[in-house]
């Protein structure tokens, strides 16, 4: 079994709760105020972590208390953190999020996720059959360095370039496994692609952007739409009631790395990954509504309780 590697953000996520979201210029009053931790980084890794697949993540925390409580948390969570620095001269990286409606903004400010670098990337060592990870949370750049020396090691590189951001090619030509939303998706491609548009528009677009890897398009919940060089492959969503979306897809990618590191098929692997973003959504907050094994199981083929069927 291959480890996973996650570089990426470790944040604060400061949750305000309302009924509806404010206009602009308006004021609504709000219900509570949530501390989870979050970062797509960190909640990748805690995603792969709790399903049971040993998983270093690589980042950068401040020196302050929001920092202390994400690593003591982290740790719990069974993530390796032996190459997550502790950075003097900034703050740990904060979100500020409001959900209502179970829909979200974020603003996230960086603070010292900005830092991490290819130092940083180049300090643990990669083998062959590891999973390498990274969304655009820490700086391009580092995300290339950090895909070379995984590609050179014989790892699988996995690209979640969100919040959506242009990358050039030189980049792009390092992943194997592309994962990304419709908006995300948009950007890349260089097109304008809406919500409810047609899989075959996203497919189109998908194609175009393929170029030998393996695109995978999350559809919130009508599933992922994969694209394994021409073929596309649509896996179904579940019918769930969402009480807060944050890091759901964040769920979906640390599930897939997973499993793709256990050596599991392509299709395999999306089902589950979908089954344990449909657990994610049901729960408050980013890191800690990650499932475990169990509970994805269990979603994927419900265990009967005695007296049924
Ligand atoms: O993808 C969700 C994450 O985006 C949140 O946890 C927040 O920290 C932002 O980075
Ligand atoms: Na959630």
């Amino acid at each position: 079994m291959g480890r996973v590697f996650v570089a990426g953000s470790i944040n604060m996520d400061v949750v305000a709760t309302a009924e509806r979201h404010p206009r602009i210029g308006e004021t609504v009053a709000g219900e509570a105020v949530l501390y989870f931790p979050g970062g797509k980084g960190a909640n990748q890794a805690v995603a792969s972590a709790k399903l049971g697949i040993p998983t270093t993540l690589i980042g950068r925390l401040g020196t302050d208390a929001f920092g202390r409580e994400l690593r003591a948390f982290l740790a719990a969570q069974g993530v390796d953190l032996a190459f997550v620095k502790d950075t003097d001269g900034t703050h740990s990286g904060t979100a500020i999020i409001t959900v209502a409606n179970a829909d979200n903004t974020i603003v996230v400010v960086p603070g010292a996720n900005g830092l991490v670098d290819a130092d940083d990337v180049a300090a643990p060592t990669l083998a062959k059959g590891d999973v390498a990870v990274s969304q655009f949370e820490i700086p391009l750049p580092t995300i290339t360095a950090f895909f070379r020396r995984a590609r050179a090691a014989g790892a699988t590189t996995i690209l979640n370039p969100a919040p959506a951001k242009a990358a050039d090619k030189g980049l792009l030509d390092l992943v194997d496994v592309l994962i990304l939303n419709e908006t995300e998706l948009g950007v890349l491609a260089g097109t304008e692609l809406r919500d409810n548009d047609a899989p075959s528009r996203f497919a189109e677009a998908a194609r175009a952007l393929g170029r030998g890897k393996i695109v995978c398009v999350t559809l919130g919940k009508r599933g992922v739409l994969a694209l394994v060089g021409d073929q596309p492959l649509l896996v179904p969503g579940h019918e769930v009631k969402a009480v807060d979306t944050t890091g759901a897809g964040d769920c979906f990618v640390g599930a897939l790395a997973s499993q793709l590191a256990t050596g599991k098929p392509l299709r395999d692997a999306l089902a589950y990954a979908n089954a344990a973003a449909s657990i994610c959504v049901q729960r408050m907050g980013a890191a800690p509504s990650m499932p475990t094994a169990e509970e994805v199981e269990n979603a994927i083929s419900p265990r009967r309780r005695p007296g049924e069927g």
